[in-house]
């Protein structure tokens, strides 16, 4: 973390879990537990049904709510899709983009990618961009390769430091995601690092200090810490840990020392 230039942000990732009925519980549990969290800010991105409740269960705090994905056109014969307005209508304020398992189960590219962050930042919303390597990448030592790729893709829906301000960049190895398998901190700051340096390249070193970038890969109560001792590491997306109250506050405390 690096207070003096960007926000420390904990976004909980609820995947596909929690009714709109459990949310409301789970929310107030979770409002509870951080509402001391001062200099952190803290994020919670559910399932598009829990989302009123969520807003409604936090509007007398200052936690975010968050959406996992949203569909890259403004409105139109899109099946089952979602749009950036229908959310930012909704009181969202983020949205996920690119995580490792819409580009695995549902086929989005770097392409998609790309085009879905446009319609977030056309729609209002800040952007949670997912980037990340498979085992097989990283054994192959292109993670560098892939994840500029992935990067620089995605940068190309943002023109300018003005919309830049509203990007947070997620680094999540996808071999850390739900394995329990955590990238050690220096695997992380590497990879972060190297993120803020690709902006850097296209936006300048003032606008690239500027940007919140997470890691996110089975991050908890014991590994937070050390992970965002990590001057490049500036905050975490958390799945299994942000369904259970008490280690995501421990996590967000973690982000407040
Ligand atoms: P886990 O924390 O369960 O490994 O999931 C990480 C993740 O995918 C967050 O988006």
């Amino acid at each position: 973390m690096n207070r003096r230039y960007r926000k420390t942000i904990i976004a909980g990732n609820w995947k596909m879990n929690k009714t709109a009925t459990e949310t409301k519980a789970l929310v107030e549990d979770v409002k509870q537990r951080v509402a001391k969290s001062k200099w952190c800010e803290v994020v919670l991105c559910v399932p598009f049904v829990d989302i009123p409740a969520a807003v409604r269960q936090t509007k007398d705090c200052r936690i975010a709510i968050g959406a996992q994905n949203l569909h890259e056109e403004v409105s139109g014969a899109y099946t089952g899709e979602i749009s950036g307005a229908m959310l930012k209508d909704l009181g969202v304020k983020y949205v996920i983009i690119g995580h490792s398992e819409r580009r695995q189960y549902f086929g989005e590219t770097d392409q998609t990618v790309a085009k879905k962050v446009g319609a977030a930042l056309d729609a209002g919303l800040k952007a949670i961009v997912c980037v990340g390597e498979t085992l097989a990448q990283r054994d192959m030592d292109v993670t560098m390769e892939l994840i500029a790729l992935q990067v620089k893709s995605a940068l190309n829906a943002v023109p300018t430091t003005e919309e830049l301000k509203r990007i947070v960049f997620a680094y999540e190895p996808v071999w850390a995601i739900g394995t329990g398998r955590t990238a050690t901190a220096e695997q992380a700051a590497e990879v972060c690092t190297f993120i803020r340096a690709l902006i850097r390249k296209k936006y300048g070193a003032r606008a690239a200090r500027g940007v919140t970038i997470q890691y996110g890969g089975s991050m908890n109560a014991q590994n937070a810490d050390e992970l965002l001792a990590q001057l490049d590491v500036d905050g975490g997306l958390i799945g299994g840990a942000s369904l259970k109250p008490e280690d995501f506050a421990a996590i967000v405390q973690a982000a407040n020392q």
